[in-house]
């Protein structure tokens, strides 16, 4: 795609008004105040008018689909009838959370077969995505399965194909596509605000044990408390392991490791941000450098991803890391850079840093000096600050609220998602390649328009 940076600085002075075009061309109003910055409050205009109720019910009913059971009982209109999970001190959590004239099950089936339930909450480790949405969607419920959408390169497009058979909403759990601080990054972007993209990078530091995966197993984890048949009954069998069920993240089986877990997210994000169908070559770098618990997967991973020129956006690379051993702690979520600046993204904030350099032959800029009162515009300026924080209104609900909330209204207007089952493909086919790249020592090649696998 070609882009003309000057009509894309153009568009993005244009559209963000006069009060941050006086920042970028250079005039003296903020230069006293190094720390002055602008700050717009981001806002989400699209009310919400509850309607017909949706009865839901959750499947995997451990920490993250408790959460996304919490959100969603927060939008109106949204009622929990049934749980179901494998082990027992799951199912009483759930109870004494929501009531005890809550149905709960060990068999997903029976949640499937109820007639009460519209849609349900997938909250399974990873390697029973694609088995338990696949069935849902055929008993004519709608999903919303958390991330990433499934465990292995091959099982995306049988997920595809059940969401167009059966028209049921799918929608995948990375939340931050829905927020705010996506939209306005996707909007700032489109606008020319860092000029032509280049490069993104996104990285997690951590070290705390409960951080790194080394969760706390229940003192009464058992093979009669916990269903470990059924949970084996779709990978390879084995005797019953407690770190294999509450610490399933380690285990290649059952998780994805950290491209699974945590790139997948910046995938999503990405991709929404740019419009952008994934990378075309993917490898990685890494190893287990610490956490020798027996885990099978690295504790520091480096991935790096090539993005080819197409319609939607430049070509472009992207680089993840993620480090289980960082003593410095803090995480960076996602940074775009481009020619003219750079923003950094979370949920519900982007800061936007431009380029402070004024190009004394740039005749706009000049124009634009003039305008502002600049009789000399070649002498050297007092620079302003060049960041703008666009941050979110106090009384956000978040984007988990506003992810979930998408989904009961494509549900109830029959309308769509932005990240359905080929969205959650194309996000999840980059993070799994790139554990096949560290496995196999070798680049993954990706067309990720066809969503096939190259060589
Ligand atoms: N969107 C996010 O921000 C986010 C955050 C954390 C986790 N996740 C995703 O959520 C999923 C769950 O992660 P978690 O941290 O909650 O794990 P968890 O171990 O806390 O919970 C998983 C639950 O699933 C149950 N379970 C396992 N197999 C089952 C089956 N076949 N049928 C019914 N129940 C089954 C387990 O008993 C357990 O209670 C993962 O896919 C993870 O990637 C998403």
């Amino acid at each position: 795609m070609k882009e003309n940076p000057e009509a894309s600085r153009r568009n993005f002075l244009k559209k963000f008004g006069a009060a941050t075009a006086a920042v970028a061309v250079g005039t003296n109003v903020f230069a006293r105040d190094k720390h002055s910055g602008l700050f717009t409050y981001l806002k989400r205009t699209d009310a919400f008018g509850p309607n017909d109720k949706v009865n839901l019910a959750l499947i995997g009913a451990g920490g993250q689909g408790s959460e996304d059971t919490r959100v969603a009982l927060t939008v109106p209109g949204v009622k929990l009838v049934a749980v179901c999970d494998l082990y027992d001190g799951r199912l009483a959590d759930a109870k004494t959370r929501w009531g005890a004239d809550i149905f709960t099950t060990k068999v997903y089936k029976e949640i499937l077969n109820r007639k009460d339930v519209d849609a349900v909450i997938i909250g399974t480790p990873d390697f029973w995505h694609q088995q338990i949405s696949i069935d849902a969607m055929h008993a004519g419920k709608h999903v919303y399965c958390e991330k990433p959408m499934v465990h292995g390169i091959t099982e995306g497009p049988a997920v595809i194909k059940a969401q167009q058979e059966t028209g049921k909403i799918f929608q995948v759990g990375s939340q931050g596509v829905s927020s705010l601080g996506n939209e306005k990054a996707k909007e700032l972007l489109k606008s020319g605000a860092i000029g032509q993209l280049n490069y993104a990078e996104g990285f997690w530091a951590r070290r705390g044990p409960v951080e790194v995966w080394q969760y706390p197993i229940p003192a009464d984890a058992s093979t009669q408390t916990v269903d470990w048949e059924t949970y084996v009954s779709n990978t390879h069998k084995r005797p019953f392991d407690e770190k294999r069920f509450f610490r399933w993240r380690n285990y290649t089986d059952y998780g994805t490791g950290m491209c699974g877990d945590l790139f997948v997210h910046l995938f999503s994000s990405l991709h929404f941000i740019t419009g952008s169908y994934g990378p075309e070559k993917i490898y990685a770098a890494g190893g287990l450098r610490f956490w020798h618990d027996g885990r099978e997967v690295p504790d520091v991973l480096l991935g790096t991803f090539d993005y080819g020129q197409n319609d939607a956006h430049p070509a472009f690379n992207l680089s993840l890391r993620c480090n289980f051993v960082d003593g410095t702690s803090g995480t960076t979520y996602l940074r775009l850079v481009g020619s003219e600046g750079a923003m950094d993204i979370t949920w519900d904030k982007v800061v936007l840093k431009r380029n402070s350099t004024v190009e004394s032959e740039d005749p706009f800029y000049l124009e634009k000096l003039k305008q502002a009162g600049d009789t000399n515009p070649g002498r050297k300026k007092m620079l302003p600050p060049e960041e703008i924080t666009f941050e979110a209104e106090k009384g956000y609900l978040g984007g988990p609220y506003d992810h979930m909330n998408n989904f009961f209204t494509a549900i109830r207007n029959n309308g769509k998602v932005t990240e359905d089952a080929v969205f959650g493909y194309r996000a999840a086919a980059p993070a799994l390649l790139c554990n096949d790249s560290y496995f196999q020592n070798a680049p993954m090649h990706w067309n990720p328009e066809k969503m096939e696998k190259k060589g």
